[in-house]
């Protein structure tokens, strides 16, 4: 288990550590190199000591699990408008504006109240629905098969580069029913995007992010185009036929309806697999477990999600003033929810830092709660109980190569720059 980043106790007095007298107190800063590679130790001593904590940036700062909960249920927080703010760093650049990329996002159900955000979330459901996704477990594991089949003869492989980052892409690709051949262009597209969710981007990187709007756009403007001439049974027809009462979706709507899945989708299922593989390679007893009984997959999946949540944080913001546990969060103040740190609140999980694949009543946080809670939920299990369970089975003796690993330098995301591997090699089938 990995507990040996260090505490992150010498920092900035709190208010409250300096009401207490206390010289040095906790801090919570994700920018740290030691954060971002094991972020528990800092979130178990903030939730002893302060679970309720104001951060340097001014941010509320949520580690218990009932807290977590409460406010991602509590209609008096609303969320973080992310158009706004993009629109607001167009006032610094001289040539571009990031217009294209705040009209996408604006559209975003992530980033939406009540009642627009219960309007699109409910045609989008009723789209996602109709599209089945029993029938996408073959073409998934089929998928997954393929990517195996490319490295089995070598011997080693990068879980992530090799595996992890193609297989969700190419699933999101084939669920809405983009041609195979521009699955790759969608894929680096995705990949850029998914920096809107990290408060501290350059000018540039928003830039490249609004260059990225306006080609999605214009690609999915296309195959709008060829659809509505010729609907077929994938995800897009569905959203373009959906139908409630007189409501249905536009077509600027459409289009941020598939940006919003290859980004909601696409990072979130690689760290569910890499951060799940690393999980079980550092513990070998249950990887052997999981490899004997392959049904231990669905809990396997769950505990990963709990261990190692591929989204750490989500923000809110108070409308009203709202009193927690003695604390008065202003209206207008911000409250980061540490969804990681949630489930690992050991109020809630007997023995939150052991792994164990057989964990019962696991109900943790990974993808939210409330009115937000994940639409791809269903979906993503489904992916990361295939993938991981192929990797296991497929690839004997599958070891790490190196003990020392890199996380990537993202805030809202738990996720390993690469996860390289040995396994004994094996022909091709
Ligand atoms: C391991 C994989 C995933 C994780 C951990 C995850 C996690 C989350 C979380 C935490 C939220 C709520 C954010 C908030 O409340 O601020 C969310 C929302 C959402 N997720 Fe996922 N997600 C995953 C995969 C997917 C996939 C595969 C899709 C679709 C293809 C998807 C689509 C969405 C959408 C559309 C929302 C917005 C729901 C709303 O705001 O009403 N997610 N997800």
């Amino acid at each position: 288990m990995e507990q040996s980043a260090n505490t992150n106790q010498e920092a900035i007095s709190s208010p409250k550590h300096q009401k207490l007298g206390m010289k040095k107190a906790l801090k919570f800063n994700p920018y740290e190199p030691g954060f971002q590679t094991n972020p528990y130790p800092i979130y178990h001593s903030l939730r002893s000591v302060e679970p309720i904590h104001q951060s340097f940036t001014g941010m509320w700062v949520l580690t218990r699990y009932a807290d977590a909960k409460a406010v991602l249920r509590d209609s008096r927080f609303c969320v973080d408008k992310m158009s706004k703010k993009v629109k607001h760093k167009s006032s610094y650049l001289n040539h571009q504006n990031l217009d294209r990329l705040a009209q996408v996002i604006d559209k975003w159900l992530i980033f939406l109240d009540p009642p627009e955000h219960t309007r699109l979330r409910g045609l989008i459901s009723k789209a996602f629905s109709s599209t089945s996704l029993k029938f996408l477990r073959p073409q998934i594991q089929q998928i997954a098969d393929e990517l195996i089949d490319k490295v089995q003869h070598r011997g080693f492989m990068d879980i992530i580069s090799d595996f992890a980052c193609p297989l969700p892409c190419n699933v999101i690709a084939a669920i809405l029913g983009v041609p195979i051949e521009d699955w790759s262009k969608l894929y680096h597209w995705s990949d850029e995007l998914s920096n809107i969710l990290d408060p501290l981007r350059s000018l540039e990187d928003y830039e490249q992010m609004n260059k990225v709007a306006l080609e999605f756009t214009d690609y999915f403007k296309n195959l709008i185009t060829q659809r509505q001439k010729n609907l077929q049974q994938d995800f897009l027809s569905a959203l373009i036929v959906v139908k409630e009462q007189d409501n249905k979706l536009s077509e600027e709507e459409i289009i941020s309806v598939c940006m919003l899945l290859f980004f909601a989708g696409e990072e979130t299922t690689v760290n569910l697999i890499g951060n799940g593989m690393l999980a079980l390679l550092r513990h070998p007893q249950q990887m052997q477990q999981l490899k004997l009984q392959p049904t231990l997959i669905q809990s396997a999946v769950e505990e990963i999600l709990r261990y190692d949540s591929p989204i750490q944080i989500t923000t809110r913001v108070a409308t009203e003033d709202v009193n927690m546990d003695g604390i008065t969060i202003r209206v207008g103040e911000k409250v980061l929810v540490a969804l990681g740190a949630a489930n690992r609140d050991p109020a809630q999980f007997p023995h939150p830092d052991c792994f164990d694949i057989t964990r019962v009543n696991n109900s943790h946080l990974a993808f939210a709660d409330g009115i937000h809670y994940c639409l791809g939920a269903v979906l993503t299990r489904m992916e990361a109980e295939i993938a991981i369970n192929a990797l296991v089975q497929q690839l004997p003796e599958l070891k790490l190569s190196q003990d020392k690993l890199e996380w990537r330098n993202k805030v809202a995301f738990r996720s390993l720059k690469a996860l390289p591997v040995i396994f004994k090699p094996t022909n091709l089938k």
